[in-house]
């Protein structure tokens, strides 16, 4: 059914709820969760930061030559994958354990380490999957700002919560799209209390040149790596991530999880993808480029927005932002959501260059033509005030 219906964002709402009551929640049910409207036909989706580009065509031919063999489990596959990316990260395979997307490894890696006594430590604003099981868990729930430059503030993330169970650090961050130097997740893992551990969710580390936190993996520190092949190689619909740490804390994270056979159609084109050397370049160049041409734009048009090196940015509506993003939508532009630390933010995801000037044409129809808007101004960082602004 196209994705268009109604009847699709029917299901995702539905599914919505159930994870509501689960607790599960993913980039996908957070961004239909905040559409006010169903898609229609020819809409410009740039609200769930995904690869407008999809699966690479190595990865294409991969689906296409294993689906007659659709009826087997196939169990090598997931062999052969940990297999050659461990080869291509210097990494042993027995650090390596794949999962549909890193959805589920964040999910279970937070029941694992975090209790009603060993609380979530995480950036704010920052990606809302990992608070919400933490909490379901009864964990506290400690967010600190990011810093100045839009990094997270480590020190300010130690000093808050001596009762850590486990910190999460994205990087580049969702929602901003923006860096945290290595120095400071090694500073981190160094100072962290004992017995917690980190998490460095790197589902965008692809689109930009930060350096991973593998070597900190590889180094035998209490540090869990997250990748997923929804991002640069255009596989989210397909599932397909990994979990990298040290056995030990992977064991603990295969008691929540339990083992579940992969798709072999994922597995395929994670493997095919992972081998051909010009995706990740020509992706990350192709993103860097719209992005680019993106903020030329707005700094032309006199817009704010954070500075951001992954597929994703805050735009600055400079009032609040829903009343923007519903406007957008009637332009059948569809805007990401907001984080109530920043509620006149809405986060973008970098589309096709031919979507963002359907983007850029919309943006100005809203803000400069004849849209009225009733409400202050000013940003306004007092998340009470928020909750009102956005209800
Ligand atoms: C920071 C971050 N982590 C994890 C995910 C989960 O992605 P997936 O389950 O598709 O691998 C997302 C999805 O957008 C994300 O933004």
């Amino acid at each position: 059914m196209p994705r268009g219906l109604s009847s699709s964002r029917r299901t995702f709402l539905q599914l919505s709820a159930a994870a509501a009551a689960f607790q599960i929640m993913t980039e996908p049910m957070l961004a239909a969760a905040a559409r006010h409207r169903p898609f229609s036909k020819d809409a410009v989706m740039i609200d769930s930061n995904e690869n407008p580009l999809g699966p690479s065509q190595p990865a294409r031919d991969a689906i296409s030559a294993i689906t007659p063999l659709g009826g087997r489990y196939l169990d090598n596959l997931t062999d052969e994958l940990i297999q050659t990316f461990a080869q291509q990260e210097g990494l042993n395979p027995d650090y390596v354990r794949v999962f549909p997307g890193s959805t589920p490894p964040l999910r279970f890696t937070v029941v694992a380490f975090t209790s009603p006594q060993k609380s979530y430590v995480a950036a704010d604003p920052g990606y809302e999957a990992g608070p919400r099981t933490a909490a379901e868990g009864g964990a506290r729930v400690v967010n600190v700002p990011l810093t100045k430059t839009y990094a997270h503030d480590v020190k300010g993330m130690i000093a808050a919560a001596p009762d850590a169970g486990l910190f999460y650090i994205c990087n580049p961050n969702n929602p901003t799209g923006t860096l945290t130097p290595h120095s400071d997740l090694e500073y981190l893992v160094e100072n962290k209390p004992k017995g917690s551990v980190v998490v460095v969710d790197e589902a965008y580390i692809h689109l930009c040149d930060a350096s991973s936190a593998l070597d900190l993996v590889k180094a035998g520190k209490d540090v869990i790596v997250l990748r997923t092949f929804s991002k640069a190689y255009g596989m989210a619909g397909l599932r397909c991530g990994f979990a990298v740490a040290h056995p030990e804390l992977l064991d603990k994270i295969m008691e929540r999880s339990g083992w579940n056979f992969m798709p072999i159609t994922a597995l395929v084109a994670a493997s095919a993808s992972l081998k051909d050397p010009n995706l990740v370049p020509e992706r990350k160049r192709i993103n860097a480029s719209v992005r680019q041409e993106t903020f030329q734009w707005l700094d032309r048009n006199g817009y704010s927005y954070i500075a951001s090196e992954s597929n994703c940015f805050l735009l600055d509506t400079k009032r609040p932002a829903k009343q923007v993003i519903d406007a957008m939508a009637q332009q059948n532009v569809f805007i990401g959501r907001i984080w109530p630390i920043m509620p006149t933010y809405s986060r973008i995801t970098v589309g096709t260059q031919q979507e963002m000037e359907k983007f850029q044409a919309a943006l100005q129809k809203v803000m400069r033509g004849a849209t009225a808007f009733s409400l202050p101004v000013a940003p306004i960082r007092n998340p009470r005030r928020t909750a009102e602004l956005l209800s």
